[in-house]
């Protein structure tokens, strides 16, 4: 329906909003596309602006993982206040990382789905996702690789769907997990050569 077009094309805009890249131009006066990783995620905010002021980092960062977690999110609580139907509500979902991941407001370049993943499977699947971000606590704490916690977190989101949710309700398929856990996982090759290198660095 023309209702159910409008939210796709809201959630894959809205979720392009490259929050970090704005953030740390406005406020720090650094672009993150030409610095460190080059990601426009929070992590990056974090180990750029970190060098200029450690304080101001760690505020751009936090503000980047909140504005990216839930910009998708909103647009699924929006169509669940619509009705909408689970099967409308998942490619919402799977929309809004290809929105974060390829932008349109960065040539279709953008960041890697991290907290824009987490935000939408917390509204989609909110037990795997917490258990998923508990585990990925746990790993950021004892390891202090962004990247790998994050690997480490999807897969932990992925056993954890499937165990509570052998079907996932609704539609049946963990398709749209598995999608979005694809375009994660493929944003990060860089990331997973680095760390195979023993090159990524800490946080
Ligand atoms: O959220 C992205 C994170 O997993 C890795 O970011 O900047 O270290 O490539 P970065």
């Amino acid at each position: 329906t023309n209702q159910n077009i409008l939210l796709y094309l809201a959630a894959y805009l809205i979720a392009g909003i490259p929050f970090g890249y704005l953030l740390a131009k406005q406020f720090a006066g650094v672009d993150i596309k030409e610095a460190g990783s080059g990601n426009i995620g929070a992590t990056n905010v974090l180990r750029v602006v970190k060098e200029k002021d450690p304080k101001l980092a760690k505020k751009l960062g936090a503000i980047t993982l909140f504005l990216d977690a839930i910009k998708g999110a909103l647009v699924i609580l929006v169509a669940m206040m619509l009705d909408a139907p689970e099967s409308v509500l998942w490619t919402l979902a799977v929309l809004a990382v290809v929105g974060h991941c390829f932008s349109a407001f960065l040539f279709f370049e953008g960041g890697k789905g991290v907290a824009t993943g987490f935000g939408v499977l917390l509204i989609m699947m909110p037990i795997p996702a917490l258990i998923a971000i508990v585990v990925w606590l746990i790993a950021a704490k004892g390891l202090k690789i962004s990247s790998l916690s994050s690997l480490i977190g999807l897969v932990a989101f992925i056993i954890a769907s499937y165990l509570i949710y052998p079907e996932v309700p609704g539609i049946g398929s963990h398709a749209p997990i598995w999608i979005i856990a694809f375009i994660i996982f493929y944003k990060h090759i860089p990331n997973i050569v680095r760390l195979f290198k023993k090159e990524e660095g800490k946080v």
